[in-house]
């Protein structure tokens, strides 16, 4: 592949793009679009902002495709409602404040992470907790962080249950499930699975509350639990998966957390992780590529892999038959048995 000059002014101006729309969608310009066509004076008074610079992000929001335009009149055609209107479930606002809030300051410092082999949330937040710790520390920065990944899931979780019979398994459990939409989805599809939850304490109570108001709180059991320190329901559970998590830890770390789950779980057991892996050569894809820079810049040396790298920490872990399970959809499973 080659790039001319006008592709690399592009890739660095990518910014204008990104800030005018989370900026939009902070500001929710959007959903004031809801009832019908405004102009610029009209949506300037609902945001309570000058007129001018009001008029300016709509010519920007307009001249990107997120608006139309009939005269002076703005219009938010009826297809973009479903991610840019704050009361629908698949709002894309969730994305746009952990945007703000954490990965523009911290890709900011991307420069001296490559330097230096490391994190920047010191440099950023003037705070060395874990990042987990950091995302967690306020409510709405978990709710943000864990709807957005809810919908990022959706079209995985939709590949993994339409083709993977979880009904050959007496009891499922999902590590670090996050917003709880893959046990939710196995629970509709499969009635007969006891289903549980092993999440960090600080997304526990977000995560019972998500679960208690779609009815799912007796269902789906949420137990409290950290995988690297191997606290983790042990012994009952013979399928147990862990999604977009290995990612997130360093190499050594990621041996840790398939060593404890190994060691959790009954022989005859079978073990799923679902990863976005870079290609054998890292080649790509690019957005795996520029996840695994994301990866650098917040976690503890988190990053991404190669699909023969993830297998080859499956048997460094003890499990065995580890292979690649492919379904539709944006992830691969990464499968192994702990023999009977
Ligand atoms: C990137 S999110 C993935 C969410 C979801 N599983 C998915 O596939 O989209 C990682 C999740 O793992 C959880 N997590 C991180 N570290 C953990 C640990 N040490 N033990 C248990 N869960 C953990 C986080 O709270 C978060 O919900």
């Amino acid at each position: 592949m080659t790039l001319n000059k006008q592709d690399v002014v592009n890739h660095m101006m990518g910014f204008f793009q990104a800030k005018a729309v989370t900026s939009a969608l902070s500001l929710k310009v959007f959903d004031h679009f809801k009832k019908g066509g405004l102009n610029a004076q009209q949506v300037a008074a609902k945001i309570a902002s000058p007129v001018r610079s009001t008029e300016q992000l709509l010519i920007a929001l307009h001249a990107m495709g997120y608006l139309q335009k009939e005269g002076d009149t703005y219009v938010l055609p009826e297809e973009h409602h479903a991610f840019l209107l704050s009361d629908q479930p698949l709002w894309l606002g969730w994305l746009g404040r952990h945007i703000d809030t954490f990965l523009y300051p911290l890709w900011e410092q991307l420069p001296e992470a490559v330097k230096t082999d490391s994190n920047q949330r010191e440099a950023v937040f003037g705070d060395n907790r874990s990042w987990f710790d950091i995302l967690y520390q306020n409510p709405d920065d978990v709710a943000d962080f864990q709807e957005f990944l809810g919908k990022f899931a959706q079209p995985f979780i939709e590949g993994f249950v339409s083709q993977y019979d979880f009904s050959q398994h007496r009891a499922f459990l999902d590590i670090g499930s996050g917003i709880g939409s893959l046990p939710i989805a196995v629970a509709n599809a499969f009635p007969d699975v006891k289903l549980a939850i092993c999440e960090l304490p600080q997304a526990s109570a977000f995560l019972r509350d998500k679960l208690g108001s779609q009815g799912y709180g007796e269902r789906i059991d949420v137990v409290e639990g950290d995988v690297i320190k191997g606290y983790l329901p042990i012994g009952d559970f013979d399928l147990i998966h862990l999604g977009w998590m290995l990612h997130d830890y360093a190499p050594d770390t990621q041996v840790t957390i398939l060593r404890n789950i190994y060691n959790a779980m009954p022989a005859g057991g079978r073990f799923i992780a679902s990863e976005t892996p870079l290609n054998d050569d890292k080649s790509g894809p690019e957005f795996t590529a520029l996840l695994s820079l994301n990866m650098l810049v917040s976690t503890d040396g988190g990053i991404e892999s190669s699909t023969s790298e993830y297998l080859e920490r499956f048997k460094q872990a003890g499990f065995s038959n580890a292979r690649i399970l492919e379904i539709p959809g944006p992830r691969m499973l990464i499968v192994g048995e702990k023999t009977a």
